[in-house]
């Protein structure tokens, strides 16, 4: 069966609010669905590369592919679950935001280095897990991508925050006119707070079908699983937070067909 691959970068430049949490569990659930998955780590920090059990390995990130100095095919490690497969993150990284803003083809390079990759038509989906910041490499990222899928908790200023993330995707449009607003998912819900519905209807009211109807509740176990280095669907299958994630994975996969 033809596949077409579809870039997707997870991203909110707020820090902490479920984007490594969403791309490790939104591309668990998918390769249990018999989708083929990559996930290309662009944190320093590395917490998906983690989450998914393996560790930082010096030399094989994007960064080493961005610096001439490996195949990206090179960097793609599977992990211990079939059909998902992960680009990790490494130290490197760190120094990448300063480096990588002073290159000419600082908005394509991500995108020319993955796109072997997405031309193989291996893998449904590239998720793209971004850092916190509107810097060059979320930049590079969003530039790459076919869509953005924003990670949003429903607290105060939450439009505020949409509204910077948001302009950010118009301005990348002027290199990457394809670009979508995939999608906006509410994470770490607590229904029980006063504001969270609130905050909710006003997002609906104005991103409409943009948001998920599918929310992801707080849940312990999907805040213990990074540390066993299992997303929480394989952890912990049955809990509200992996039955979360697997209902996201299938509405996600309604709106983003690849076969
Ligand atoms: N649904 C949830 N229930 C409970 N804890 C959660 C949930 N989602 C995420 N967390 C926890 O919240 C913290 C932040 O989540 P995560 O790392 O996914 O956010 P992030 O946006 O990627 O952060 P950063 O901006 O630092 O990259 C983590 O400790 C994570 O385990
Ligand atoms: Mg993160």
């Amino acid at each position: 069966m033809e596949i077409k691959t579809k870039t997707i970068a997870i991203a909110n430049q707020k820090g902490g609010v479920g984007k490594t949490t969403t791309a490790v569990n939104l591309a668990a659930a998918l390769s249990q669905r018999h989708r083929t998955v990559l996930v290309v780590d662009l944190d320093p920090q590395a917490h998906a590369t983690l989450a998914l059990g393996l560790e930082k390995t010096p030399g094989y990130s994007l960064y080493g592919v961005l610096a001439g100095e490996r195949a990206i095919d090179e960097t793609i490690q599977p992990t211990k679950w079939n059909n998902l497969n992960v680009i990790p993150s490494e130290v490197n990284l760190a120094g990448a935001e300063l480096e990588f803003s002073m290159r000419e083809d600082r908005l394509e390079m991500i995108r020319n280095a993955v796109k072997p990759v997405k031309d193989a038509g291996v893998f449904d989906y590239i998720i793209i897990d971004c850092p916190p910041s509107l810097g060059v490499v979320m930049a590079s990222a969003l530039a790459a991508a076919d869509s953005v899928l924003i990670p949003i908790q429903a607290e105060f200023l939450a439009m505020d925050g949409l509204a910077l993330i948001t302009n950010s995707i118009e301005r990348i449009k002027t290199v990457n006119p394809a670009l979508e607003l995939g999608g906006i998912v509410f994470t770490m819900v607590n229904m029980s707070a006063r504001l969270t519905q609130d905050v909710m209807n006003e997002v609906r009211e104005h991103f409409g079908e943009k948001v998920y109807e599918t929310t992801i509740p707080r849940n312990v176990r999907v805040s213990e699983a990074p540390s066993m280095g299992t997303p929480v669907v394989f952890f912990d299958p049955r809990s509200k937070g992996a039955e979360a994630y697997k209902a996201f994975a299938w509405e996600f996969m309604a709106k983003n067909p690849t076969r």
